[in-house]
Parts: C-alpha cells; sequence; structure tokens
C-alpha cells in the first residue's frame, strides 16, 4: 500500500503514474523525456539475467543507468531463483534504484525456456525468486505479473498463490497487466481483476497496467478500481505529455493546455539526438520511426507527418522534416 507520503520503498513518488518497462523502447531517452514531463519512476526495458553475470557485458553503457534520471528501476528476466537475485544484486550496484522482476513476458521463445509469464504457473519458484531476491539487494523490488498463465481453474489458483507470495514476501510494488499470458495482447485487459486483488489484500502496493492510451483513462481506472497507482505503457510511446497531463490532473487542474507545435519539434528533436548517442545516424533515423506513430498523433496533419517522417532516411531528412511541420 503506498502511504500517505506516497513512496515505494524508499522511492518518492509525486505522481501514483509510472512509465512501463518496455523492450526496445524503454532505454535512457524515453526514460529521460518521460521522467522531464513529470514521471517520478521509469523502468528499463526487460534484461535477462544471465547477462548481469558476465563482467565484460555489463561494461556497456546500455546496462547503466544515467546519473541524471534517477529514480530508474532494472527489470530482469529468468528461470531460476538464485541467478534472479544475484542479477538483481549487480544491477543495484550499477546504481539502479529499484529491482522489478519479470513474470508476464508472454513471448514464445521466453516461454519455451521457462522464463517471464511461463513462472506464473510456478508460485513456489515466484514466492523463491522475490525472497532471494529481496535477501540480495538493499533497495526496494517490484513485481510485474498478469491475470493467470490462461483462464483455467490451475490458473487462477496460481495467480491467487502469487499475488498471496507477493504479500507475505514484502514486495514493494505488484504492477499487474489485466491479460492472461496466453492472451498475449489480444482483447481488453480485464481491471476488475486487479481491484479484486487490492481488495483481497488490501496492505499490498497495487499499480494496474493494460489500455492506458490517455491521461483519462490512466484517472477512471486509479479511481474506480481503489488500486494504488497505474502504468502508462504504449500511451507514453511518443508521447511524453501523458505525464505533464497526469501531473496537471492529479493538482485538480481541468483542463491541460495541449504543447505547441514548436515545443513538440523541439522534443521530437530531443530525442532523437539522444538516440544518435548511442547508435550511428541512419540506425538511430530507423529506431526513431517506433516512435512516429505516438508523436505525429498530436498533430492536425497527422497522416500526412507521419508518413513523411517515415520516409526519412538519414538524419538530415529527418531534421528537415521536423522542421517543416513543426516549426522549429
Ligand atoms: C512492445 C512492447 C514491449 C514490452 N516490453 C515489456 C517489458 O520489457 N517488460 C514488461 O514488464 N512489460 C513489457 N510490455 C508490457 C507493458 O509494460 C504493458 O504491461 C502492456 O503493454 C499493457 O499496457 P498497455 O496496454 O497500456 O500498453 C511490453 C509491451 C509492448 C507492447
Amino acid at each position: 500500500m503506498l502511504d500517505d507520503a506516497m513512496k515505494i520503498g524508499n522511492i518518492p513518488l509525486t505522481i501514483p503514474f509510472v512509465q512501463a518497462a518496455l523492450a526496445g523502447y524503454t532505454e535512457y531517452p524515453m526514460r529521460k523525456l518521460s521522467q522531464r514531463f513529470g514521471c517520478p519512476l521509469t523502468f528499463t526495458g526487460v534484461m535477462l539475467d544471465r547477462i548481469a553475470l558476465h563482467p565484460k557485458a555489463m561494461r556497456q553503457p546500455k546496462f547503466h543507468p544515467h546519473d541524471d534520471e534517477h529514480p530508474v528501476a532494472a527489470q530482469i528476466l529468468g528461470d531460476e531463483p538464485r541467478t534472479l537475485a544475484e542479477a538483481a544484486a549487480v544491477f543495484e550496484r550499477l546504481g539502479y534504484d529499484m529491482i522489478d522482476l519479470n513474470f508476464a513476458c508472454p513471448v514464445p521463445k521466453v516461454l519455451r525456456r521457462q522464463r517471464g509469464g511461463f513462472l506464473m504457473q510456478k508460485p513456489a519458484v515466484v514466492r523463491e525468486a522475490l525472497r532471494q531476491t529481496r535477501q540480495a539487494v538493499s533497495c526496494p523490488v517490484a513485481m510485474k505479473i498478469r491475470i493467470g498463465f490462461d483462464r483455467s481453474a490451475a490458473a487462477e489458483e496460481d495467480f491467487g498463490a502469487i499475488c498471496a507470495a507477493a504479500a507475505e514476501e514484502g514486495v514493494d510494488m505488484l504492477a499487474i497487466h489485466g491479460r492472461t499470458v496466453d492472451q498475449k495482447y489480444r482483447g481488453k485487459a480485464d481491471w476488475s481483476r486487479i481491484a479484486e486483488v487490492k481488495r483481497r489484500l488490501p496492505n499490498l502496493t497495487v499499480f494496474g497496467s493494460g489500455d492506458i492510451f490517455s491521461a483519462d483513462t490512466a484517472f477512471e481506472r486509479l479511481t474506480q478500481t481503489g488500486i494504488d497507482g497505474v502504468v502508462v505503457a504504449r500511451g507514453a510511446i511518443g508521447n511524453p505529455w501523458i505525464f505533464s497531463e497526469l501531473r496537471a490532473r492529479w493538482q485538480g487542474q481541468a483542463d491541460v493546455p495541449e504543447p505547441s507545435l514548436a515545443e513538440q519539434g523541439q522534443v521530437m528533436l530531443e530525442h532523437f539526438e539522444m538516440l544518435t548517442q548511442s547508435r550511428a545516424g541512419t540506425q538511430a533515423v530507423s529506431f526513431f520511426r517506433k516512435f512516429v506513430p505516438g508523436y505525429a498523433k498530436r498533430h492536425p496533419e497527422r497522416k500526412k507527418v507521419m508518413l513523411a517522417l517515415l520516409a526519412a532516411r538519414s538524419p538530415e531528412q529527418l531534421y528537415a522534416i521536423i522542421r517543416a511541420y513543426y516549426g522549429v
């Protein structure tokens, strides 16, 4: 349960909305922009625990948090409690403020290797992973789960056992994506199941995830379910303003002004420039494409701008298109 001062462990939350772990998206540039616009806590994309046990691999800058982005949580994935706990200790030493254990990933390769969402079927392993990780680190420990492996009675029972283990072992934050593992991203997230966990285990800090594409929806889910907070995932891609909207709403402001086109353009330029610090220009251009639909959504000529940005083949072309459409 979040206390009155809204803290997860020692991490203060100015608003009960955080930026999700999104593999392939939540590198430093997206995390930094989310934070700039008021997000109080961000997560890395999921990282395999075993990589942390190779000191040479861990020297790569992509595994390190930046000095100016705290607090940031490292999310890890594995199949075995001891390795997860050892990896957690490594990431804590690297400077991450929180460890998040992933028991939610539905990717077939991950499930075949008995990691991520596969472990929704193994409550004893989840409990042991949480226990050992808590012993291995002094920072807060979170868990990301789904509402079950599938819709079977056995999965229902495992889900209940995992939530109980999270409460008994003292997890600092339980983030629940309201879909089953089996469901992947199909259908709608079932927030009633998330609300039920909070009702049953009121002392647990429960965050919900699923289908949050606007500040209004995030707010509605928070107030309707009685949970502690909401995780913003796809809705934050190319849309860091969702956090300034949430912050304004949280402070009681009814109407939040749209960012001007010039501000949107500036943020896109800055996002792209940050991407070029860790990859070659043309690679940064293709990586940036993943954020284009999100950014273009706010432009009055959405489709035209999106197609133009997606057609850019070099940094120079991308800069020229942003300047032309956003007046920066
Ligand atoms: C492309 C993509 C990558 C994701 N990567 C992760 C991840 O690394 N770790 C994680 O816990 N969840 C991951 N998720 C799940 C999201 O964090 C979130 O729980 C899910 O998308 C539901 O929220 P939404 O419908 O609001 O996007 C990913 C989702 C997407 C679409």
